[in-house]
């Protein structure tokens, strides 16, 4: 680490690398304990914080720590330039914008309507099961973990479920880069004829205006409709935010599950644990690693000089192992409490979707454990290449005593 004449302690980490993906917590750990705020020469300049305090501090000051014009490292790398989506609402947007976006759709997505949806989702972790019981093996993350989540966001916005691939490769394509043989290119192409092709359809069968996407369509903020961009953008992030994320926390809890298999017997022994087992899931095994600001002017700031413009990544991943606020954050504490992690973020752009989530992820991880309890690995669990949007597994093969489908 060098310091410069701007007084700040410079390292050269790449997010986008694979450096990072295999040793992000070692990586977090070792800066939180010299430098929590520090300077990143790579990816454009950023300034990379790893401590929960700073953390917790920057997103509460969305004045000086801003969304606009984008949340990822560099900017336009994975949004901002995603067909007419130039602008992702809420989450390139601050406040007072972001209240007015947020009260459009959060009905929708409220812990009832979670709790209402709860059988649905279950029935299709069922059917995903059923698919691949008898055979005795699986690839959890292709065959459970990604489709319910992309199935459960289409069916609420009222898309056509069984497109699910079609939206998985786009999206995957957008957050992990070319891993299927498809470019950004192509995705963006892509993904506007899907939500174009939704919306023609929508049109056609008369749909509700008082649905999810109808509130989007027909509502106002600050006194005038939403632009067709700033529709697009949010329909893009509903899909964006909701599939990849869960599929990562889900991967990597059962990876957890595989590696200290006492975690999972104590989940089958005592079901009840399940929902404190999910907060510190997303704590240890955080999905969405970091999300980015923009500096809005010259200042001071926790020991540092803060420039106009720099680029700002809330490792919301290394905050949840700050062992000044969780004892022993390595560990996994199936009990722990209290467990203010910020795997949601926190503040203004706090997750819509964090009742869905944690609901989805509870269910895929009861069905697994009550249809498939001796899961072992198969062969070896791969990750996506880039981990710095989201940490997710690629791939979870694994072998279990065939079952009866349910059908
Ligand atoms: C485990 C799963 C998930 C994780 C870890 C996660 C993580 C996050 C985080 C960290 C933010 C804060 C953004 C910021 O501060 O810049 C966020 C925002 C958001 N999330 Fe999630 N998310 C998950 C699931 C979902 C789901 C299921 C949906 C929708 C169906 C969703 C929709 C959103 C939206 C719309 C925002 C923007 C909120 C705003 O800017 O006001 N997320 N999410």
């Amino acid at each position: 680490m060098t310091s410069t004449d701007r007084g700040r302690p410079e390292i050269a980490l790449d997010v986008h690398g694979p450096e990072f993906r295999d040793a992000n917590y070692a990586i977090y750990d070792d800066l939180r304990e010299r430098c929590p705020v520090a300077w990143s020469t790579e990816n454009g300049g950023f300034w990379l914080l790893t401590d929960y305090d700073s953390t917790l501090e920057a997103t509460r000051d969305d004045a000086l720590f801003t969304s606009t014009p984008g949340t990822n490292i560099p900017f336009g790398a994975g949004d901002g330039d995603i067909g007419p989506a130039t602008v992702l609402p809420p989450i390139h947007t601050d406040p007072p914008l972001t209240g007015a976006m947020r009260r459009l759709v959060v009905r929708f997505l409220s812990l009832a309507r979670a709790v209402e949806l709860e059988p649905q989702i279950r029935a299709i972790a069922d059917e995903l099961i059923d698919e691949f019981i008898e055979d005795g093996h699986a690839d959890l993350v292709t065959q459970l973990t990604t489709p319910l989540p992309a199935r459960v966001v289409l069916r609420l916005l009222g898309f056509a479920e069984s497109n699910w691939p079609e939206w998985v490769l786009v999206i995957h394509t957008f957050i992990h880069g070319d891993e299927y043989g498809m470019t950004r290119a192509q995705a963006t192409e892509r993904v506007t004829t899907l939500i174009f092709d939704e919306l023609s359809a929508r049109e056609q069968r008369n749909a509700p205006a008082d649905d999810l996407v109808g509130s989007i369509l027909d509502g106002t903020v600050e006194g005038r409709p939403l632009t067709i961009e700033e529709q697009f953008g949010y329909l893009l992030l509903l899909l964006f935010g909701g599939m990849d994320t869960t599929s990562g926390l889900a991967g990597n809890s059962l990876l957890r599950m595989i590696e200290r298999p006492e975690l999972r017997q104590r989940l089958i022994e005592r079901p009840e644990l399940m929902r404190s087992a999910t907060e510190e899931f997303l704590r240890h095994g955080t999905p969405t690693q970091g999300l980015a600001r923009t500096i809005s002017r010259d200042t001071d700031w926790r020991g540092v000089r803060l420039a106009e413009g720099d680029r700002v990544l809330l490792a919301w991943a290394a905050a949840n192992r700050d062992p000044n606020v969780f004892e022993c954050p390595a560990d996994v504490d199936l009990e722990r409490a209290p467990n203010r992690h910020l795997a949601f973020g926190v503040g203004q752009h706090r997750c819509l979707g964090s009742n869905l989530a944690r609901v989805m992820f509870r269910v895929m991880i009861e069905r697994i454990l009550a249809r498939l309890p001796d899961f072992v690995p198969d062969g070896e669990a791969t990750r996506f290449a880039d981990a710095s949007a989201v940490y997710a597994l690629k791939e979870l093969p694994v072998r279990f005593t065939p079952g009866v489908p349910r059908r």
